[in-house]
């Protein structure tokens, strides 16, 4: 068997519940009790929180929903792919566009190189969140891909929306923020050239139950766990009620582009009206933020008025 094999055939016997002797999972798995306290190190690695009791065994300190993939294949539309370990989600479908069909997902438990915007980091522990994407030729071209990227943040609110998850704001131009902590994050890759049709691989990082101790991040982030406060849910169900969205927007976006999109995200931008700071390379601009306009750039009122950003390399903070 395969290394990643033996640990995830261990987090599965460990998620049914209770204490699991080394002896007992050794004998499961044909390996030696050494064999299975390295394998538990190296789970431990991954952000899994076990812990083991002399005499009774190895026990998970939380429960863990492990993601089903002939269950999120069931209830989605388009090719779907569950490897459980992976560098990132997004690398595998840019690695593979030219063979892909559009709207194929890819969906992982743990990232070894979940990345964000610019080349940042994703912390993707095991089995705690959502790490998927989603690979879709647009045949508008790269010029329509800095619109769509807004309106996937608009429809992943709103499908949380229609599970009860309510109150989840954006910043623009697509995070997630609860109660002014990141919730979640998306990040728009492409390839293709001017002129031609885009490949675009659409990769969404949500925080579902994350520790509250995971290490590497360095602004306050929020879960739907917390935004939940002890209300349960389902982690595949959840993840087939993103995949479905996108799916509706991307698809929704072709025919219709940004029509009647500037009213959906208004209401829901987590600093209209409020105080902000854009950054852009050495230049910095602070003023009153006025939601965005047909052309999804960020609006903000100085005193020469107010003005439209647009553009990959613009951060927006909050100043207040
Ligand atoms: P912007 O995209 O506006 O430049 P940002 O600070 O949100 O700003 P991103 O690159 O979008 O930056 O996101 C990466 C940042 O998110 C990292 O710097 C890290 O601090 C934070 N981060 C990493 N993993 C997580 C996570 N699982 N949950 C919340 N935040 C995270
Ligand atoms: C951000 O806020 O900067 C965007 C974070 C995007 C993270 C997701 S997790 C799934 C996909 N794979 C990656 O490596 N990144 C995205």
């Amino acid at each position: 068997m395969k290394e990643h094999t033996v640990k995830l055939a261990i987090l599965k016997q460990l998620s049914q519940g209770g204490f699991h002797s080394g002896e007992e999972l050794g004998q499961q798995f044909g390996v030696s009790r050494a064999a299975i306290s390295k394998h538990i190190k190296g789970i431990q690695q991954w952000g899994v929180d076990i812990f083991r009791i002399q005499g009774k065994g190895y026990q998970l300190a939380k429960p863990l929903q492990l993601l089903d993939e002939k269950m999120l294949s069931e209830n989605t539309t388009k090719p779907l792919e569950l490897i459980p370990i992976i560098d990132s989600t997004n690398q595998y479908l840019l690695e593979r566009v030219d063979s892909l069909q559009s709207g194929s997902v890819c969906i992982a438990e743990y990232q070894g190189k979940g990345r964000g915007r610019r080349g940042r980091e994703w912390v993707s522990p095991f089995g705690s969140n959502l790490y998927m994407s989603m690979f879709w030729r647009l045949d508008a071209g790269m010029a329509a891909a800095m619109g769509l990227s807004l309106v996937v943040g608009v429809a992943v609110v709103e499908a949380l929306q229609e599970v009860g998850i309510e109150g989840v704001k954006l910043k623009w131009p697509n995070d997630l923020y609860y109660q002014d902590k990141k919730l979640a994050g998306i990040l728009v890759e492409m390839s293709g050239q001017a002129g031609a049709a885009a490949n675009l691989v659409i990769g969404m990082g949500m925080n579902l139950m994350m520790p509250a101790q995971t290490p590497g991040i360095t602004q306050p982030w929020t879960s739907v766990e917390e935004i939940l406060q002890g209300r349960s849910f389902d982690r595949n169900q959840l993840a087939v009620a993103l995949v479905n969205a996108l799916h509706q927007v991307l698809s929704d976006y072709e025919l219709h582009g940004m029509n009647h999109f500037v009213e959906r995200w208004n209401p829901l931008d987590n600093f209209l009206g409020r105080k902000v700071k854009l950054l852009m390379g050495e230049r910095e601009i602070v003023g009153i933020e006025r939601g965005i306009n047909e052309q999804g750039a960020v609006l903000l009122e100085t005193e020469q008025g107010i003005e439209a950003f647009i553009g990959g390399e613009i951060s927006l903070r909050g100043q207040d």
